[in-house]
């Protein structure tokens, strides 16, 4: 099949995993920016859609109504945050270690498309469809460490009943993985009061930028959320661990470092488009500033390599130069994807889940 055709198949396979199980989802099928290999032809199919690509730019969130030590000011339930912690460490201890960066892409999938609502961990919704964002593209097959997510509800909840929401567990448990993966080096307080959402659909994940995204798409989908450009390069600094398909970069074997697009390459013939390769060939495991020194030739996806781009070179220097630096803003800049959209008092459409995957009956 020529590249084209092959993209094509892709992206139309991609958007099909989306929107088509619903029984009374919404019906727009996604324009998914930077999913298909082919810039031009996901272009196309927004166009054919008549969809734009990311909405306007918003300002930056505030997280008006959270604050650090919620559970712990209220009397509510202190030991919120500590039991979160522990299933944490616990889940993710020896051989799991690398499920802690499932838990830190959960946030960000979770953040950028409803807010933090713990939208991404629902399987049916209070419209009653099924086709929620753990199905929609990006997600689909790839997500991982829901069952983390699950262990911590379930300790949380046998302490204090139906006061902790799925979506201040999901920015503890990031915050959590972020400290075990960077070795320590990256610890941040969360603001949390958020209330979880009761509605999830498959083709809102379009909001999440793809693997073949320019700077320009990256700026587009940042600051959609009211993040920056600044944002995207340090949040992006976590493809510094976990695990990358093949389909996202096989394409573009060429424009890396050719002893390591030989390897690559022998890698995913022998293991096909879903195999799972390291994103840092460096320290796989550890959260740390390797990515940045990575770039251009020895990362992975397109929207990795963008970062060299003039608007952006100067950071990523700083970040692959500097002691500490990084670290540090890393954190500061979870905190603010943390304020995303958040919902901060009860009623329609908000509520505390008893089950992150269920809305309450
Ligand atoms: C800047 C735009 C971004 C793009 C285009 C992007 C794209 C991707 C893609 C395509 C994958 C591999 C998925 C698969 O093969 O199934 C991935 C993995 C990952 N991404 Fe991103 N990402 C972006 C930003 C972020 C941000 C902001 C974070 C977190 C703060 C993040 C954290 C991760 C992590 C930890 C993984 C590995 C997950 C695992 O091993 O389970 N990414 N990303």
């Amino acid at each position: 099949m020529s590249k084209p055709a092959a993209a094509l198949v892709m992206l139309l396979a991609l958007v099909a995993a989306g929107p088509a199980a619903g029984d009374g989802g919404s019906t727009r099928l996604g324009c998914f920016v930077g999913w298909s290999p082919l810039k031009t032809v996901s272009s196309l199919l927004c166009l054919l859609q008549g969809s734009s690509t990311f909405p306007s730019p918003k300002p930056a969130p505030t997280g008006q109504g959270l604050s650090v030590g919620y559970y712990n000011k209220s009397g509510s339930c202190p030991k919120a945050e500590q039991l979160v912690r522990e299933a944490v460490t616990s889940a993710t201890n020896g051989a799991n270690r690398g499920l802690n960066a499932g838990l830190i892409r959960l946030h960000f999938h979770d953040a950028f498309v409803r807010g933090c609502d713990a939208s991404v961990l629902l399987d049916k919704t209070a419209s009653n469809n099924t086709d929620t964002e753990k199905t929609g593209p990006p997600n689909k097959d790839s997500l991982r460490g829901f069952e983390v997510i699950d262990a911590a509800k379930a300790a949380v909840e046998k302490e204090c009943p139906g006061i902790v929401s799925c979506a201040d567990i999901l920015a503890f448990a990031a915050r959590d993985a972020s400290y075990i993966l960077s070795n320590e080096k990256i610890y941040y307080e969360v603001p949390a009061g958020r209330y979880d959402g009761r509605e999830s659909f498959a083709d809102e994940t379009d909001q999440l930028p793809g693997p073949g995204s320019s700077v320009q798409d990256l700026k587009k989908s940042f600051a959609a959320q009211g993040l920056s450009l600044a944002d995207a390069v340090t949040l992006s600094g976590a493809h510094s661990i976990g695990l990358a398909r093949c389909l996202f970069f096989k394409d573009r074997l060429s424009a890396m470092d050719p002893g390591y697009a030989a390897t690559l390459n022998a890698t995913c013939n022998a293991g096909g488009d879903s195999y799972k390769v390291n994103q840092d060939y460096k320290s796989p495991d550890v959260l740390d500033n390797q990515y940045y020194k990575n770039i251009d030739k020895f990362v992975l996806f397109a929207s990795d390599a963008a970062l060299k781009s003039s608007e952006t070179i100067d950071q990523v220097n700083a970040n692959a130069g500097g002691y500490g630096k990084w670290e540090k803003d890393f954190g500061d800049a979870m905190v603010k994807m943390g304020k995303i959209g958040v919902i901060t008092s009860p009623g329609y459409g908000a509520e505390i889940r008893k089950v992150c995957s269920q809305i309450n009956y």
